[in-house]
């Protein structure tokens, strides 16, 4: 099995270590930052002979079942990629059905999210055909659950990695900051939600291998993991077998593994 190698087998009731450090270097700790591009509806569909929005309909139980996957786990920030600046592109009658699909999901759940202590919010959501109904949702859910101090959830929508960072450009221009005060640490004060910590594993269903616009800036020293199964499918067992996989990687940020930290000969 490579490392890559996502095993199927894991007991979603195994427990994760805690955040100790393995004499191998491998980071032995739950990621605190985990990002989801939730990929592969439309084959899961198209493989049932039903039509692309189906798939979409089946992916609700999945998003519902990581995000309590994430939480128990002990997770603190969750990201989900729920549909991209380049998803425009796609026919309107899908474009539609997922604007009214996440609209319909964020006020049913609205109250388990808050029950859960989950904080939500939204990154993107700027282009105006975004219906106001959905925008307004948005805001209700992030004020809704703005004071809880469980995990943060941030759904990224109508997002775009590479709008992000051109936005962050035009701030800084704007703020009349001298170029040579502009480093990395102040740049990404202008990036949405500076708060949020660079991710730590990001989880591409389908079997993808590729970023699509995410998180462009957050995802820079991430560990990535591409199970082959399709986001409709992906269950806490899955996620729980990626966090297991993370924890094996030796995370080495350009440097050297720990133990041979004061040893590099
Ligand atoms: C991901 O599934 C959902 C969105 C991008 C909104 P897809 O719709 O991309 O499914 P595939 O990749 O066509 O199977
Ligand atoms: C990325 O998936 C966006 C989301 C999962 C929301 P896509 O299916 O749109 O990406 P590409 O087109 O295969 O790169
Ligand atoms: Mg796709």
């Amino acid at each position: 099995m490579t490392d890559n190698d996502v095993p199927g087998g894991h007991s979603a009731t195994v427990g994760l270590p805690g955040r100790e450090r393995r004499s191998d270097g491998a980071a032995r700790a739950v990621p605190r930052h985990v990002a989801c591009v939730m990929d592969g509806n439309g084959r899961w569909a198209q493989r049932r002979s039903l039509p692309r929005t189906a798939g979409h309909r089946a992916a609700e139980a999945t998003v519902i079942d990581i995000i309590e996957a994430a939480r128990s786990a002990g997770v603190e920030w969750l990201s989900l990629y729920a549909f991209s600046t380049e998803n425009w592109n796609r026919p309107g009658a899908e474009v539609d059905y997922l604007m009214r699909l996440v609209r319909r999901v964020v006020r049913k759940h609205a109250p388990l999210l808050l029950a859960r202590g989950i904080r939500c919010r939204f990154t993107g959501a700027a282009d105006p055909r975004i219906p106001h109904g959905l925008a307004r949702d948005f805001d209700d859910l992030t004020m809704l659950t703005g004071d809880n101090r469980g995990m943060t959830l941030t759904v990224a929508f109508d997002h775009g990695g590479r709008r992000d960072i051109v936005e962050a450009a035009r701030a800084l221009i704007l703020s009349g900051t001298p170029a040579d005060e502009v480093n990395e640490r102040l740049f990404a004060e202008y990036l949405p939600f500076p708060d949020t910590p660079d991710v730590d594993l990001v989880i591409r269903t389908s079997g993808e291998q590729r970023i699509s616009n995410f998180m462009l800036w957050k995802v820079a020293y991430s560990e990535w993991v591409f199970p082959e199964v399709l986001w409709p499918d992906f269950r806490a067992a899955d996620f729980l077998a990626c966090l297991h996989t993370y924890q094996r990687r030796a995370r080495r940020f350009g440097g050297l593994p720990s133990q041979t930290n004061g040893d590099s000969r």
